[in-house]
């Protein structure tokens, strides 16, 4: 691509989200919708980005990152000045700069490319990208003049009927001469429904001056949408999702039913793996090859090794070894280490906790703040008791450890190698490797006892 600044406008409240979250933050498939455009000018070469940023400054700025520069819009006065202030912060002269809304998430580095080397290549003084919808809706459209040159953009709600007919829309994204449009920005007016300084009525102007405006059509309608309800949201959402779907089909993974089945952009899975509906991978999830994930399961941020088996689970900010079977309805909260052909079953909860290879834990566990050593077995409804109402302590269990089952470990306390703990057993004190510790009463056995009670003696 042509060198190029870039400039993207996402200082909009984005009222008609009804969301005290400013629009530019919207994630969609785990990333926010102003993110997506930044990508897509940085995969195309954009060299440098401006980001124009007002309603919720602070929050969009922390939300977006750090590595484009920030210019801030005080009052949002239109698009027009919204590029006006974005100029403020781009003291270059010469050359060309896109211009781009920052609701349009699917924007892609190939379109932006195509652009910038059609502006490039026509000698435009501005270059707008624009496609051809059944109905451009509430989009500003494209007007032209008899022979085909574009002549002005006229927004939805200053349109004249016959406007309105128009089905060639403004998708929001030019590329203009960075002096030009200096130059052209100074001139506008806000004379509009709005009341606002448009950044499409420098298109007009320039064509009255008798200034060079092509046009970019894309062929592919969807990429220039842009965001500006909740509809709009959850119809890009899909859009975003199936592509995701897709990559990943293409990469090997079995997707039972991809209409039921929600990963996030940056999800990788392993060739050969199998996922049941309903199975949502957030942000950050890497899964390795031959797993069968879901149904029903919901992974955050978590990395999974091969041959991984996880049915109807929560799993959040943990990693997980090759072979370990998981679920069904396992719930493990952040900060778990799980190793290799571990069998996690039914109803455990485990948070913060490092559990070593080949561990048993197979029912109605909550193991919390613990070390389990390799090979342990922990019997079902052991209870980690970590917190004392005051700090959280810690439970280590050694290797090969045995507990009994229906334990509680009062920590901070330390199961030994090796050890065994008696069923039923509190524990609130260490038990040495390849002792028994016993923490229960006695059982008393009364011969007789139920006999003479239905003879009535007692
Ligand atoms: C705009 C275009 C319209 C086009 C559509 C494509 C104008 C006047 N209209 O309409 O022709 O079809 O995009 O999606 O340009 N923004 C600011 N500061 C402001 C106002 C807006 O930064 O003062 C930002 C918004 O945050 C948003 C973008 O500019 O990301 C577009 O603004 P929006 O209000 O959504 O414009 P549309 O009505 O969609
Ligand atoms: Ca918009």
């Amino acid at each position: 691509m042509p060198d190029m600044i870039g400039i993207i406008l996402a200082a909009g409240k984005g009222t008609r989200m009804k969301s005290k979250l400013p629009k530019a933050l919207h994630p969609i498939c785990g990333k926010p919708i102003t993110r997506w455009v930044i990508d897509a000018c940085n995969t195309a070469g954009v060299t440098d980005c401006v980001v124009v940023i007002g309603h919720g400054a602070d929050q969009v700025r922390e939300g977006l990152g750090s590595d484009v520069r920030y210019a801030v819009q005080e009052e949002q006065l239109g698009t027009g000045h919204a590029c006006k202030v974005a100029l403020t912060e781009i003291t270059a002269t010469g050359g060309n700069v896109i211009v781009a809304t920052g609701d349009t998430p699917l924007l892609s580095a190939e379109i932006l490319k195509r652009l910038a080397d059609d502006h490039v290549a026509s000698g435009a003084d501005a270059t707008v990208l624009t496609t051809i919808l059944p109905d451009a809706g509430h989009y500003g459209r494209i007007i032209r003049t008899e022979d085909g040159s574009v002549q002005a953009i006229v927004e939805a709600r200053d349109c004249t009927p016959e406007q309105r007919e128009v089905r060639e829309m403004n998708s929001g994204i030019f590329c203009f001469k960075l002096d030009l449009l200096r130059e052209y920005l100074g001139r506008i007016k806000p004379a509009n429904a709005q009341g606002e300084y448009y950044l499409t009525d420098v298109v007009a102007l320039m064509a009255r001056d008798g200034r060079k405006v092509a046009a970019v059509i894309s062929d592919d309608t969807d990429i220039v949408l842009g965001i500006n309800h909740r509809i709009d949201l959850a119809y890009l959402t899909g859009i975003v999702r199936q592509r995701i779907l897709e990559r990943l089909m293409l990469d090997g993974v079995t997707i039972i039913d991809p209409s039921s089945t929600y990963p996030d952009f940056d999800v990788q899975v392993g060739p050969d793996t199998v996922i049941y509906p309903m199975t949502v991978l957030e942000k950050g999830c890497r899964i390795g090859e031959g797993c069968v994930i879901g149904p029903s399961t919901r992974m955050v941020n978590s990395g999974v090794g091969d041959g991984v088996t996880v049915l109807s689970s929560n799993i959040v900010d943990s990693t997980v070894g090759n072979g370990t079977q998981i679920g069904p309805f396992a719930n493990i909260r952040p900060g778990c280490r799980i190793g290799k052909n571990v069998k996690i079953g039914d109803f455990v909860e485990a948070k913060n906790s490092e559990i070593g290879d080949s561990v048993s834990l197979a029912h109605l566990s909550y193991v919390g703040d613990s070390t389990v050593g390799d090979h342990a077995n922990i019997g079902a409804g052991t209870i980690t008791c970590n917190y004392d109402g005051r700090t959280k302590n810690r439970t280590v269990i050694g290797p090969n450890a045995f507990i009994g089952s229906n334990s509680t470990l009062v920590a901070p306390v330390e199961i030994g190698e090796g050890a065994y703990v008696a069923a039923g057993s509190v524990i609130t004190e260490d038990v040495p490797p390849d002792a028994l510790g016993i923490g229960r009463s006695r059982q008393t056995v009364k011969p007789g006892w139920a006999k003479r009670r239905r003879e009535g003696a007692q």
